[in-house]
């Protein structure tokens, strides 16, 4: 497999997203098993997205200084407020939560999150010193109907409107094709780059000369196998992990994919 990439500009990124798995002393046990393997991970940031109630768990389990960040899987935009059910960025400040996922396409089919709810959320995100994670990706029809590029032009405009320019350094983007999700069925590295490349381009359109420095992850069906081929496209800059990142030597090995070629030579 190649390794050819060349040193990227943009420091890669793994996040696990635990989605509705692990109790909370489930979540003491993971956090153990990833935080011995990937201890001496110098080369990547490293994100793990449990559940709400597994939050206080993991950061306790991390301790202050751990290599591996906190994110949660949603938030809502106010900071406080009658909104049954929902979290703010404040609280989840306080269980160390640095990443927060948004507009996750099981959350926009089963939560009707918008892409403008979307929009609000990443706003409040930085607000409250997260940084969001803001997934797009096309559905199966979509894609056989060659609608992928509008879909996503849409997606990305929308959920970023009025996103503020002066807080892109902490925004992350995860194309997620919804048909790879959880399916099994990944995109080729060459379809999931096509994307990429689409997204930079607009990011840039969007933000300028600034938006080149967006990191923008793949996720859908990520797994150690497969992932390698995906991480060393020119535009990928790391994986949002679903199933995979249950299993520690599984999500080990896919933040070992993102190693620059350069770092493998001496580490
Ligand atoms: P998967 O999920 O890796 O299990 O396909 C990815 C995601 O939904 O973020």
């Amino acid at each position: 497999m190649s390794r050819a990439k060349p040193a990227a500009p943009r420091r890669p990124l793994i996040a696990g997203n635990w989605k509705m798995h692990r109790t909370a002393s489930d979540t003491r046990t993971l956090i153990e098993d990833i935080v011995k393997r990937v201890d001496r991970v110098a080369y990547a940031d490293i994100v793990v997205c449990p559940p709400f109630t597994s939050l206080p768990a993991a950061h306790e389990t991390l301790g202050r200084h751990s290599i591996i960040a906190l994110g949660a899987q949603t938030m809502h935009s106010a900071k406080e407020g009658a909104f049954t059910g929902e979290i703010s960025g404040p609280m989840l400040r306080e269980f160390g939560v640095r990443y927060v996922i948004l507009g996750h396409s099981e959350r926009r089919q089963f939560d009707h999150e918008t892409d403008a709810k979307v929009a609000a959320k990443a706003i409040a995100a930085v607000h409250f010193h997260l940084r969001p994670i803001v997934c797009v990706g096309e559905t199966l029809t979509q894609r056989e109907a060659k609608e992928t590029a509008s879909i996503i032009e849409t997606q990305v405009r929308s959920s970023l409107a009025g996103f503020p320019p002066d807080q892109l350094e902490e925004l992350v983007i995860a194309y997620e094709p919804v048909w790879a999700i959880g399916t099994g069925k990944v995109a080729t590295p060459k379809q999931a780059n096509d994307v990429h490349q689409q997204i930079r381009k607009l990011l840039v359109s969007l933000f300028g000369p600034t938006g080149s420095a967006i990191r923008i992850l793949y996720g859908g069906s990520v797994k150690p196998e497969n992932a390698p081929d995906l991480m060393t496209q020119p535009d990928i800059d790391g994986a949002l992990v679903g199933g995979a990142s249950l299993d520690s030597q599984a999500f080990f090995d896919i933040i070992e994919s993102a190693r620059p070629a350069r770092a493998s030579d001496h580490d």
